[in-house]
């Protein structure tokens, strides 16, 4: 299994390219289900769950073609056209859900589109037990019939989905996206309260929009849908990924050097900009989309968090804030509120030299002054990206294992921070 060699220490200096955001372009893949006509996508991003939702959507019966070769990072390496004119099959296997939780983004489309869906209901995962439940009581509402049978969601409607008033109990990202893609389609109007107001719901609500979907308020806790008879062709671009720009903007001040992140607008760091100001990292937008980040003094201050929903501190930058933290001067907590298993990188820091106490949702993150390299494990995406952060800083060899959760969320990570003059290997 591929590992990471990283030897700590190096300032990194350079630029980096921001790529589509994975987050967005999941369940824009999906909303291809919902027309018979060509969705044209653009900014795609390299990532493994690109892969793996373009081999779900195909499995379906949509044809699925990428414009360039999968080596061609170019504008054109990353362009995807979806046709589910001859879509055929509503099924998603357990074998390929299991690979990705997103895939029961297709439950709402399919139920929209063919009016049935039989979805594997997609099993635990490494930070929490992530149910379902508020996806299934959305398409209940619009009037599906929901049955479980040996781990397998069936799902059925007659005639077409019924517009109606859904109240999620708990804002979901997930949900909020297969409620408002099974309502463009659905009689009347729906409307969905308490819904997240992520910038990846915003550019999908565009692209249904641009689709002939009649959709109000996306980027809101209140969103409108009128239903439509069908919906057309589109070509859209992928927002940038703010989740990304996050974690090289902490790469950049972890390591007092300077990068430039090439593609995002300074508004995607919404809800995590301050913070890192606050620690002592400059963001300055130099260009309409390019921001360069760099650390004002020679050391990070500590600043205390807790993730929140958009547009709070994002849990998918809760693990590379911690590691940012390690080196602090002085002490902060960090506390987790959307997943209830997203501390798994404590111990690995700890591994490294670091002082972290966890305490159920709360961690307590002492700055040492400096890491030491180790082995270490990666457990999901995020956690495994912190600990090349830390790697970065480190004195001495950190080694990394399970290099393929990386692979799922980040687009050639060792290239571009070997770019910026970072010292690392894969090991094969
Ligand atoms: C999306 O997951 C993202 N994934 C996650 O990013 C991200 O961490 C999460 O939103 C929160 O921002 C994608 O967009 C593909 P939720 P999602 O539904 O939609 C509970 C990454 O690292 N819940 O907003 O699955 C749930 O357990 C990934 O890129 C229910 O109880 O997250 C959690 O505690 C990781 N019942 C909370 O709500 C439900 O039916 C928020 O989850 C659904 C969710």
């Amino acid at each position: 299994m591929k590992k990471l060699l990283i030897r700590g220490g190096k300032k990194l200096e350079g630029s980096v390219e921001i790529v589509g955001a994975k987050n967005a372009a999941l369940p824009l893949m999906v909303s291809s289900i919902l027309t018979s006509e060509k969705l044209t996508l653009t900014n795609i991003p390299h990532v493994s769950d690109i892969a793996n939702m373009a081999n779900l959507l195909i499995s379906l019966g949509i044809a699925v073609e990428m414009d360039g070769s999968p080596q061609d990072f170019g504008s054109q390496g990353r362009v995807l056209k979806f046709d589910a004119s001859k879509i055929s099959n509503p099924v998603a296997p357990y074998e390929l859900v299991r690979k990705m939780r997103a895939s029961i983004f297709i439950l709402g489309p399919l139920l929209a589109r063919m009016g049935k869906a039989k979805v594997s209901l997609p099993g635990g995962c490494a930070i929490g037990t992530r149910p379902v439940d508020l996806h299934l009581k959305a398409m209940e509402k619009l009037g599906a019939k929901i049955e479980l049978h040996g781990g397998y969601i069936e799902a059925s409607v007659d005639g077409r989905l019924k517009g109606a008033e859904i109240n999620f109990e708990k804002v979901s990202v997930g949900a909020t996206e297969n409620a408002m893609m099974a309502a463009t389609l659905a009689e009347g109007e729906t409307v969905l309260n308490n819904a997240a107001c992520e910038p990846e719901i915003i550019d999908l609500a565009n692209c249904l929009n641009a689709m002939g979907a009649k959709i109000f308020g996306a980027g809101t806790p209140r969103i409108i849908i009128h239903g439509v008879e069908r919906l057309g062709s589109a070509r859209h671009r992928i927002i940038s990924d703010r989740i990304e720009a996050g974690t090289y903007a902490i790469a950049a001040g972890i390591t007092g050097g300077k990068i430039r992140l090439i593609g995002p607008e300074m508004w995607i760091m919404t809800g995590f900009k301050e913070e890192l100001e606050k620690a002592g990292i400059v963001l300055k937008q130099v260009s309409s989309n390019e921001i360069e980040v760099s650390r004002e003094g020679a050391v990070i201050n500590p600043v205390s968090i807790s993730t929140h929903p958009y547009p709070g501190f994002p849990t998918d930058m809760q693990a590379q804030f911690m590691s940012l933290m390690a080196i602090a001067n002085g002490a902060s907590t960090i506390e987790e509120t959307i997943f209830e298993n997203r501390f798994m990188h404590v111990l690995e820091l700890v591994r490294m030299g670091a002082n972290i106490e966890a305490h159920g949702n709360i961690s307590v993150v002492k700055g040492v002054k400096e890491l030491s390299g180790a082995e270490v494990m990666a457990t999901d995406l995020r956690a495994s990206v912190s600990l090349v952060l830390a790697g970065l800083v480190a004195n001495g060899e950190t080694i990394i294992n399970r290099l393929y959760h990386l692979e799922r969320g980040y687009e050639r990570l060792a290239e571009k921070l070997i770019s910026c003059g970072a010292d690392i290997k894969i090991l094969y």
